[in-house]
Protein backbone atom coordinates (compact mmCIF):
# COMPACT_ATOMS: atom_id res chain seq x y z
CA UNK A 1 0.00 0.00 0.00
CA UNK A 2 0.82 3.15 -1.27
CA UNK A 3 3.20 5.45 1.57
CA UNK A 4 3.64 9.31 2.15
CA UNK A 5 5.72 10.48 -1.38
CA UNK A 6 9.37 11.28 -0.52
CA UNK A 7 11.67 13.02 -1.41
CA UNK A 8 15.17 11.73 -1.43
CA UNK A 9 17.55 14.28 -3.40
CA UNK A 10 20.76 12.96 -4.72
CA UNK A 11 24.20 14.71 -3.81
CA UNK A 12 25.78 13.29 -7.32
CA UNK A 13 24.28 16.49 -8.22
CA UNK A 14 25.59 19.04 -5.44
CA UNK A 15 28.57 20.70 -4.93
CA UNK A 16 31.02 18.09 -3.87
CA UNK A 17 32.96 21.37 -2.23
CA UNK A 18 30.15 22.24 -0.37
CA UNK A 19 28.19 18.96 -0.06
CA UNK A 20 26.80 19.84 3.92
CA UNK A 21 26.45 23.44 2.99
CA UNK A 22 23.97 21.80 -0.22
CA UNK A 23 22.69 19.29 1.91
CA UNK A 24 21.59 21.73 4.79
CA UNK A 25 19.28 23.88 1.88
CA UNK A 26 17.24 21.28 1.47
CA UNK A 27 17.33 18.79 4.64
CA UNK A 28 14.40 20.41 6.23
CA UNK A 29 11.99 19.40 3.29
CA UNK A 30 13.06 16.21 2.95
CA UNK A 31 13.33 13.07 5.12
CA UNK A 32 16.06 11.03 3.12
CA UNK A 33 19.51 11.67 1.31
CA UNK A 34 20.25 9.57 -1.57
CA UNK A 35 24.17 8.91 -1.93
CA UNK A 36 24.83 7.98 -5.28
CA UNK A 37 28.29 5.66 -4.71
CA UNK A 38 29.47 4.46 -7.90
CA UNK A 39 32.62 2.34 -8.38
CA UNK A 40 33.92 2.93 -11.66
CA UNK A 41 33.38 -0.80 -12.19
CA UNK A 42 29.59 -1.54 -12.29
CA UNK A 43 29.28 1.96 -13.95
CA UNK A 44 31.41 3.82 -16.14
CA UNK A 45 32.31 6.78 -13.37
CA UNK A 46 33.18 7.23 -9.66
CA UNK A 47 32.05 9.19 -7.17
CA UNK A 48 31.99 8.94 -3.68
CA UNK A 49 32.62 6.14 -1.21
CA UNK A 50 32.80 5.44 3.00
CA UNK A 51 34.94 8.99 3.84
CA UNK A 52 32.20 11.33 2.42
CA UNK A 53 29.32 9.03 4.17
CA UNK A 54 31.27 9.38 7.13
CA UNK A 55 32.07 13.40 7.02
CA UNK A 56 27.51 13.90 6.00
CA UNK A 57 26.92 11.94 9.17
CA UNK A 58 28.50 14.22 11.35
CA UNK A 59 26.36 17.45 9.35
CA UNK A 60 23.14 16.06 9.11
CA UNK A 61 20.67 13.58 10.64
CA UNK A 62 18.95 12.90 7.86
CA UNK A 63 18.14 9.05 6.54
CA UNK A 64 21.07 7.92 4.39
CA UNK A 65 19.64 6.05 1.41
CA UNK A 66 23.08 4.97 -0.15
CA UNK A 67 22.34 3.07 -3.53
CA UNK A 68 25.19 0.94 -4.15
CA UNK A 69 26.03 0.49 -8.03
CA UNK A 70 29.13 -1.58 -7.37
CA UNK A 71 29.64 -4.95 -8.54
CA UNK A 72 30.78 -5.98 -4.89
CA UNK A 73 28.26 -3.62 -2.81
CA UNK A 74 28.08 -6.67 0.36
CA UNK A 75 32.23 -6.64 0.84
CA UNK A 76 31.58 -3.18 2.00
CA UNK A 77 28.13 -3.12 4.23
CA UNK A 78 30.02 -3.18 7.34
CA UNK A 79 32.11 0.03 6.41
CA UNK A 80 29.13 1.90 4.99
CA UNK A 81 26.93 1.27 8.24
CA UNK A 82 29.84 2.14 10.68
CA UNK A 83 29.90 5.89 8.55
CA UNK A 84 26.20 5.82 8.97
CA UNK A 85 24.75 4.32 6.21
CA UNK A 86 20.90 3.01 7.05
CA UNK A 87 20.12 1.42 3.87
CA UNK A 88 21.91 -0.29 0.88
CA UNK A 89 20.34 -0.81 -2.05
CA UNK A 90 22.50 -3.15 -4.49
CA UNK A 91 21.83 -4.02 -8.34
CA UNK A 92 20.31 -7.16 -9.54
CA UNK A 93 22.69 -6.86 -12.03
CA UNK A 94 25.27 -7.31 -9.82
CA UNK A 95 23.61 -9.68 -7.78
CA UNK A 96 21.53 -11.91 -9.53
CA UNK A 97 20.55 -14.15 -6.22
CA UNK A 98 20.60 -11.39 -3.94
CA UNK A 99 19.15 -13.36 -0.66
CA UNK A 100 22.33 -13.34 0.56
CA UNK A 101 23.53 -9.71 0.14
CA UNK A 102 19.73 -8.62 1.84
CA UNK A 103 20.84 -11.15 4.87
CA UNK A 104 24.38 -9.59 5.12
CA UNK A 105 22.66 -6.14 5.26
CA UNK A 106 20.11 -6.77 7.91
CA UNK A 107 23.12 -8.78 10.10
CA UNK A 108 25.35 -5.28 9.55
CA UNK A 109 22.18 -3.08 10.73
CA UNK A 110 21.35 -1.90 7.27
CA UNK A 111 17.95 -1.78 5.49
CA UNK A 112 17.97 -3.60 2.19
CA UNK A 113 16.62 -2.41 -1.49
CA UNK A 114 17.26 -3.85 -4.66
CA UNK A 115 18.21 -2.10 -7.71
CA UNK A 116 16.74 -2.82 -11.66
CA UNK A 117 18.43 -1.24 -14.72
CA UNK A 118 16.17 0.63 -17.38
CA UNK A 119 16.36 -2.54 -19.23
CA UNK A 120 16.23 -4.89 -16.77
CA UNK A 121 12.21 -6.34 -16.91
CA UNK A 122 10.48 -6.24 -13.89
CA UNK A 123 9.85 -9.68 -13.99
CA UNK A 124 13.65 -10.66 -12.90
CA UNK A 125 12.74 -8.84 -9.43
CA UNK A 126 9.82 -9.68 -8.63
CA UNK A 127 11.03 -13.18 -7.06
CA UNK A 128 12.51 -11.09 -4.67
CA UNK A 129 10.02 -8.48 -3.22
CA UNK A 130 9.29 -10.37 0.34
CA UNK A 131 13.50 -9.55 0.61
CA UNK A 132 13.26 -6.19 0.32
CA UNK A 133 12.41 -2.61 2.36
CA UNK A 134 12.86 -0.77 -1.10
CA UNK A 135 12.53 -1.47 -4.62
CA UNK A 136 14.61 0.95 -6.58
CA UNK A 137 13.39 1.52 -10.28
CA UNK A 138 16.25 3.05 -12.45
CA UNK A 139 14.42 5.39 -14.81
CA UNK A 140 18.25 6.60 -15.75
CA UNK A 141 20.94 4.77 -17.05
CA UNK A 142 23.14 4.19 -14.03
CA UNK A 143 26.15 6.36 -13.75
CA UNK A 144 25.35 9.98 -14.21
CA UNK A 145 23.02 12.83 -13.25
CA UNK A 146 21.38 14.96 -15.46
CA UNK A 147 19.76 12.26 -17.78
CA UNK A 148 16.61 12.40 -19.41
CA UNK A 149 13.58 10.04 -17.28
CA UNK A 150 13.15 7.38 -19.64
CA UNK A 151 8.85 7.19 -19.80
CA UNK A 152 8.58 2.96 -20.13
CA UNK A 153 9.80 3.28 -16.26
CA UNK A 154 5.86 4.26 -15.86
CA UNK A 155 4.98 1.16 -16.79
CA UNK A 156 7.35 -0.84 -14.11
CA UNK A 157 6.06 1.60 -11.15
CA UNK A 158 2.62 0.31 -11.92
CA UNK A 159 4.06 -3.74 -12.31
CA UNK A 160 5.76 -3.16 -9.08
CA UNK A 161 2.64 -1.29 -6.97
CA UNK A 162 0.44 -3.94 -8.08
CA UNK A 163 2.53 -6.88 -7.38
CA UNK A 164 3.81 -5.69 -4.03
CA UNK A 165 -0.44 -4.26 -3.17
CA UNK A 166 -1.30 -8.27 -3.72
CA UNK A 167 1.10 -9.58 -1.89
CA UNK A 168 0.46 -7.48 1.02
CA UNK A 169 4.57 -6.38 1.04
CA UNK A 170 5.82 -3.25 2.96
CA UNK A 171 8.67 -2.18 0.44
CA UNK A 172 8.90 0.91 -0.65
CA UNK A 173 9.17 2.17 -4.48
CA UNK A 174 12.05 4.47 -5.18
CA UNK A 175 12.22 5.60 -8.71
CA UNK A 176 15.44 7.30 -9.76
CA UNK A 177 17.05 9.31 -12.26
CA UNK A 178 15.76 12.39 -14.51
CA UNK A 179 12.92 13.24 -11.82
CA UNK A 180 11.93 16.93 -12.17
CA UNK A 181 8.67 18.81 -11.88
CA UNK A 182 7.07 17.90 -15.20
CA UNK A 183 7.16 14.03 -14.34
CA UNK A 184 6.62 13.35 -10.41
CA UNK A 185 2.96 13.61 -10.50
CA UNK A 186 3.11 10.71 -13.26
CA UNK A 187 5.40 8.88 -11.40
CA UNK A 188 3.41 9.52 -8.10
CA UNK A 189 0.06 8.30 -9.87
CA UNK A 190 1.91 5.40 -11.23
CA UNK A 191 2.45 4.18 -7.72
CA UNK A 192 5.85 5.46 -6.40
CA UNK A 193 6.65 6.50 -2.90
CA UNK A 194 10.40 8.19 -3.12
CA UNK A 195 11.57 10.27 -5.35
CA UNK A 196 15.57 10.73 -6.51
CA UNK A 197 15.87 13.91 -7.66
CA UNK A 198 19.85 15.13 -7.85
CA UNK A 199 20.14 17.83 -11.12
CA UNK A 200 16.22 19.21 -10.61
CA UNK A 201 17.25 20.34 -7.07
CA UNK A 202 20.94 20.78 -6.21
CA UNK A 203 21.77 22.06 -10.07
CA UNK A 204 18.50 24.24 -9.44
CA UNK A 205 18.86 28.18 -8.82
CA UNK A 206 17.58 28.08 -5.77
CA UNK A 207 17.29 24.65 -4.05
CA UNK A 208 15.28 24.90 -0.98
CA UNK A 209 12.62 26.12 -3.37
CA UNK A 210 12.94 23.53 -6.13
CA UNK A 211 12.34 20.75 -3.46
CA UNK A 212 9.34 22.70 -1.85
CA UNK A 213 7.61 23.24 -5.17
CA UNK A 214 7.91 19.11 -5.86
CA UNK A 215 7.05 18.41 -2.63
CA UNK A 216 4.04 20.60 -3.26
CA UNK A 217 3.26 18.53 -6.52
CA UNK A 218 3.89 15.04 -4.65
CA UNK A 219 1.18 16.04 -2.15
C1 LIG B 1 22.38 7.78 -11.47
C2 LIG B 1 22.00 7.89 -9.99
C3 LIG B 1 20.85 8.83 -9.75
C4 LIG B 1 21.15 10.26 -10.20
C5 LIG B 1 19.89 11.09 -10.16
O1 LIG B 1 23.17 6.64 -11.65
O2 LIG B 1 21.63 6.64 -9.47
O3 LIG B 1 20.53 8.83 -8.36
O4 LIG B 1 22.10 10.84 -9.33
O5 LIG B 1 20.22 12.36 -10.63
P1 LIG B 1 19.21 13.17 -11.60
O6 LIG B 1 18.01 13.48 -10.73
O7 LIG B 1 19.98 14.38 -11.99
O8 LIG B 1 18.88 12.24 -12.72
ZN1 LIG C 1 20.84 6.72 -7.45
Amino acid sequence: MMQPPRIAPSILAADFAHLADDVAKVEAHVDLLHLDVMDGHFVPNISLGVPVIASLRKATSLFFDCHLMMTNPDVYFEPFRKAGADLVTVHLEAYPDPTGAATKARDNGLAFGLGINPLTPFEAVEPFLDLVDLLLIMSVEPGFGGQAFIDASLRKIEAARKAIDSRGLAADIEIDGGITTGNAREARDAGADIFVAGSSVFRAEDPELAVRTLKAILE
